[in-house]
């Protein structure tokens, strides 16, 4: 099989997502990223040595022995300059979040990106915020101002709803990340059928 045609046909709503266990984290032979720094990420135990310190969980996709991606979540807190949910009563400018740490798939594995972030979306809001209150998902995205074109891999967060915390950075930005958040409010309430809004009735 060449090697272009590694993830061809595979519909990656369909696969699976694993938590990396040791036997997993010797997968990623072969792995094939926009970003090489983050194939280095994987394959010289960054990410193993990450949950080994218990400061990371990593979740993968793959298809038999090829890696088509992975991600980390890791807590966080969301600060903001603004009160977001002064609506609802709310004064706070930090929040409990979980992160999006690193996420990468193999550039041959279309669709494989969103698959991880949609779960990753899900999973939060349906098993961690019924037991842990978590509002936000963050994520620092990468932006390369040294490539021509840049870098962004903002766009690709926007597609889920994600927003810059600081709207007005200029670019190229300060640093090469931007904060973005999701707030999955909506989604925790519609899976948690004991929801309640307060009201006695
Ligand atoms: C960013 C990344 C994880 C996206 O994963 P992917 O597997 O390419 O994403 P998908 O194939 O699921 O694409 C989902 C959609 O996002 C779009 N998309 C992907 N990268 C994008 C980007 N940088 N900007 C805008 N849109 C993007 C795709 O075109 C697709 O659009 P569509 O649904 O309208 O067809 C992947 O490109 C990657 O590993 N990049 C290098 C590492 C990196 O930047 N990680 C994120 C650091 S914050």
């Amino acid at each position: 099989m060449p090697p272009s045609s590694k993830f061809v046909g595979i519909d990656f709503s369909e696969v699976p997502v694993e938590r990396v266990t040791p036997e997993l984290a010797g997968l990623g032979q072969g792995f094939r990223c926009l970003r090489g720094e983050f194939v280095t990420y994987w394959r010289q135990g960054r990410i193993q040595r990450e949950i080994n310190a218990r400061i990371s969980q990593c979740w993968i996709l793959r298809c038999d022995d090829s890696l088509a991606g992975y991600m980390t979540l890791i807590a966080d807190k969301l600060e903001v300059d603004q009160p977001i949910l002064i609506d609802e009563g709310v004064q706070y400018q930090t929040f409990p979040a979980i992160k999006i740490g690193l996420l990468a798939t193999d550039r041959r594995a279309k669709g494989a990106g969103r698959r991880l972030v949609e779960w990753g979306i899900e999973y939060v809001a349906g098993e961690i915020a019924p037991t842990i209150g978590v509002r936000f998902i963050t994520v620092d995205a990468l932006y390369d101002a040294d490539l021509t074109p840049p870098y962004d891999a903002s766009g690709f967060y926007e597609k889920f709803g994600f927003r810059f915390v600081n709207p007005e950075e200029t670019l190229p930005p300060s640093s090469p990340y931007r904060t973005m958040y999701l707030d999955i409010k909506p989604l925790i309430d519609l899976l948690d059928d004991s929801s309640f809004d307060g009201s006695d009735d």
